[in-house]
C-alpha cells in the first residue's frame, strides 16, 4: 500500500464519450474540485490520453499532485475495443491485461492507478476461464503496485458470487449502471453493502429520467432549494452509492459536487425509493 494514496472519493468524474474534449473538460472537473477520475483504455467510448494532458496541465499549473487524484481506468477485451487496441489481440488474455495497463499508465503519465477495472465480464451468464484469467493478471499487477486496488464493472450478483467462490476474494469496487426500476441494482448493492465493496453507480440521471422528473423529486429539490439532478446524487450517497458524473457543463459540475452537501431525511429517502416500487 502506498504511503500517499489518496482518500476514496466521494464523487468520481466520468470521462467517457468526450474525445477532443476530453482535455479541456477533465482539466476543468479537477479546477472544479473533483478528485476522482474515471477512464478507460477503450478508445473506442474514452480518450484516456486526453485525461493524461488534463492531468500534466494541472501538475504544471500547481492545482494538484499525482496523490490527490484518485485514477481509476479499465482493461476491456478486445470484443469491447474497435481496432485501436492498446493490446495484441493474439496474446494470452493475462498478456493483454498487462500491455494495457501498461499503455493506461503511458497514457496517465504516472507509475500507478488507484483503481484497475475489469470493464465487463466476457459473458452476461458466468464468471468464466477468460475472468478468471484476465482477474489473476490483474491481482498480479496490483502485487506490482502498478494499481492500489481492483474493480469490475457491469457484473451481475452471480458473476460476484462466482468470483468470490473461485478466487477467495472480492473486488474492492464494484461499477454498475444503477437503474431506480431494479431497486437502484438493489441484489448487488446488497452484497457489496456485505462484502465492504464500494459501489459506484453511473447513469443515475439518465437510466431513470422518470425519476428524475418526477413530482416528488421535483417537491423536494424546490423545498431544499436544489436540482432535481442534485437530489438524485443526494439519494444515491444516502443508500450507498458512489455516484459518477460525466457532465460536460461548467456549472453542472459545481451543482453535482454542491450535492455533497444536501441531506435527506428518512422520510424523503423513502419517498425516492418507493418511486421506483
Ligand atoms: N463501466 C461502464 O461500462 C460505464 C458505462 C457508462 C459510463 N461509465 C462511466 O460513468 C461516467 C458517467 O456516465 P453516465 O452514463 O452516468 O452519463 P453522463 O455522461 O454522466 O451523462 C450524464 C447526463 O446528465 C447530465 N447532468 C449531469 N449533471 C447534471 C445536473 N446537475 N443537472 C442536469 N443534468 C446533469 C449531463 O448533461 P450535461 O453534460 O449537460 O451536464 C448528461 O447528459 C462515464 O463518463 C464513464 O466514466 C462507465
Amino acid at each position: 500500500m502506498r504511503a500517499d494514496q489518496p482518500r476514496t472519493p466521494d464523487f468520481i468524474y466520468g470521462t467517457a464519450w468526450k474525445e477532443d474534449r476530453t482535455a479541456p473538460l477533465t482539466e476543468l472537473a479537477i479546477r472544479s474540485g473533483f478528485r476522482a477520475i474515471d477512464t478507460a483504455n477503450q478508445r473506442k467510448h474514452y480518450y484516456e490520453g486526453g485525461v493524461g494532458e488534463a492531468l500534466a496541465a494541472v501538475y504544471g499549473a500547481g492545482i494538484v499532485t499525482r496523490s490527490d487524484v484518485f485514477l481509476q481506468t479499465k482493461f476491456t477485451y478486445q470484443r469491447g475495443q474497435d481496432h485501436r487496441l492498446p493490446f495484441d489481440p493474439k496474446a494470452p488474455i493475462a498478456l493483454q491485461v498487462e500491455q494495457s495497463l501498461t499503455s493506461s499508465l503511458d497514457h496517465l503519465g504516472t507509475d500507478y492507478v488507484d483503481s484497475f477495472v475489469l470493464h465487463g465480464p466476457s459473458t452476461s451468464y458466468e464468471w468464466s476461464a477468460d475472468d478468471q484469467e484476465a482477474w489473476q493478471a490483474m491481482m498480479k499487477e496490483r502485487d506490482r503496485q502498478r494499481t492500489r486496488m481492483l474493480g469490475v464493472s457491469n457484473v451481475s450478483l452471480l458473476h460476484l458470487q462466482q468470483m468470490i467462490a473461485i478466487h477467495g476474494e472480492v473486488p474492492a469496487f464494484v461499477q454498475n449502471r444503477c437503474y431506480a426500476r431494479l431497486g437502484w441494482d438493489s441484489d448487488v448493492r446488497a452484497f457489496c453493502r456485505e462484502h465492504s465493496i464500494i459501489y459506484q453507480g453511473f447513469s443515475l440521471l439518465t437510466a431513470n429520467l422518470e425519476i428524475v422528473r418526477h413530482s416528488t423529486i421535483a417537491r423536494i429539490a424546490f423545498a431544499k432549494n436544489a436540482s432535481p439532478a442534485q437530489v438524485v446524487f443526494a439519494f444515491a450517497r444516502t443508500i450507498g452509492i458512489l455516484p459518477l458524473t460525466g457532465t460536460s457543463s461548467e456549472e453542472h459540475m459545481k451543482q453535482d459536487l454542491a450535492s455533497r452537501e444536501l441531506s435527506l431525511s428518512e422520510d424523503e429517502v423513502q419517498k425516492i425509493k418507493s418511486l421506483s416500487g
